[in-house]
């Protein structure tokens, strides 16, 4: 299977997602595989024995988000250095989201750009980081405060690599899988309502749908001037819960749960969404034991944090919506005290 990320503005940077059992990678020249301690001890073997290079060199970074830094960037660079990479080099992204975006960010600024290629190993990187081109990494302002739009040439997702992942892990993309579904697909939700994403077969449909959603949107804008923005639905909820509990209660697909719920509840309001839809969201997200609920301890100080994402400029926070399943609306006039009464119901 193959979905084609087609930009329609310069379609040299156009790829292709390849969606099944990963074949012999051959590239006559210098590759460096960049990936972490887990993923190495799991499946780097693996990986090496798919790829044929003029020389292939790997770096293994430390696991996790709070290494998403300028010192694993830097880490990353100084291979390329030492290897000797010139401007012909590949690097391979071969890890979860923080691995792809690290690698892609290293891969746009070495030598002002060199060519990367995703081989994302969990299901939130495989249904959504990895394709799109968005790269970066964190600093102590927050998430993905630097960065690059960088596309990758080509992207690899083979669900094997899957069958490693804790359950929490693989739950955390599912919440994604369903926040395309919900906002652009109303057949595909109702195909994820009617099967379980723990058969082989079905994860596979839902990888290669959700793909194709995510391929589509990015075609349409690229770099997030309209359209792209509804992939973040569900997040400007998630970004305050996750920096109010300093990134170590919820994995990110767990947050994104709980703050698509949250959004529900506010659209419910607006009447966007009637509240048997909001159910419906909510009971799938649940069925994968995804967290739907978060206590806030004070309404206000949660609305002001809405002010540090990045969507919210000129005093207006922007919110995502559902329209209905399968539908989407952004809205930025929504008046503070609907927005409070939401957010009380949300947490009661
Ligand atoms: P992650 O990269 O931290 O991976 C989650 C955990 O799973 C890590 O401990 C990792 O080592 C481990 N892991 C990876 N593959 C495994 C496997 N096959 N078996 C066992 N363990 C495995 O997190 P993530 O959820 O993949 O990605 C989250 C990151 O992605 C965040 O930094 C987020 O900002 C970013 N993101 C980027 C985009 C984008 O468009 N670029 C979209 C969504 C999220
Ligand atoms: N994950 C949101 C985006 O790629 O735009």
């Amino acid at each position: 299977m193959q979905v084609n990320v087609v930009l329609n503005k310069q379609s040299s940077k156009d790829y292709s997602v390849h969606i099944g059992k990963l074949e012999k990678l051959v590239f006559d020249t210098k590759v460096l595989v960049v990936t972490n301690s887990t993923v190495a001890a799991l499946h780097l073997e693996t990986l090496k024995n798919h790829i044929a290079a003029k020389e292939l060199h790997t770096i293994i970074l430390p696991d996790g988000e709070m290494y998403k830094n300028f010192e694993s960037l830097n880490l990353i660079l100084n291979a390329c250095f030492e290897h000797r990479l010139d401007r012909q080099s590949l690097l391979i992204a071969f890890g979860g989201g923080v691995i792809g975006d690290m690698t892609g960010f290293a891969a746009s600024i070495y030598q002002r750009g060199i060519n990367f290629i995703q081989i994302p190993t969990t299901l939130l990187a495989q249904v959504d980081a990895s394709v799109g081109g968005k790269t970066g990494i964190n600093n102590s302002y927050g998430k993905n405060l630097i960065g690059s739009f960088w596309q990758p040439r080509a992207v690899y997702c083979d669900s094997t690599f899957l069958q490693t992942l804790p359950k929490r892990e693989f739950a955390a993309g599912v919440a994604e899988i369903i926040k395309m579904a919900v906002t652009f697909d109303k057949n595909f939700f109702e195909w994820l309502e009617r099967h379980d994403l723990s058969d082989e077969t079905n994860l596979k449909i839902a990888i290669h749908k959700s793909i194709a959603i995510k391929a589509d949107v990015v075609s349409q804008d690229e770099t997030e001037k309209g359209i792209r923005a509804v992939l973040n639905y569900g997040h400007t909820f998630a970004h305050v819960i996750e920096n109010q509990t300093h990134y170590s209660t919820y994995l990110h697909g767990e947050a994104v749960a709980i703050g698509m719920v949250m959004a529900n509840t506010l659209a419910i309001k607006l009447n966007l969404l009637n509240a048997e839809d909001a159910l419906r969201i909510k009971a799938l997200l649940e069925r994968y034991e995804l967290p739907t609920h978060y206590k806030i301890d004070s309404l206000e100080t949660f609305y002001d944090a809405f002010f540090l994402d990045k969507k919210s400029a000129n005093d207006k926070i922007t919110f995502i919506f559902a329209k209905g399943i399968g539908g989407n609306e952004m809205r930025s006039d929504v008046p503070k005290e609907t927005v409070l009464k939401a957010l009380g119901e949300s947490h009661a």
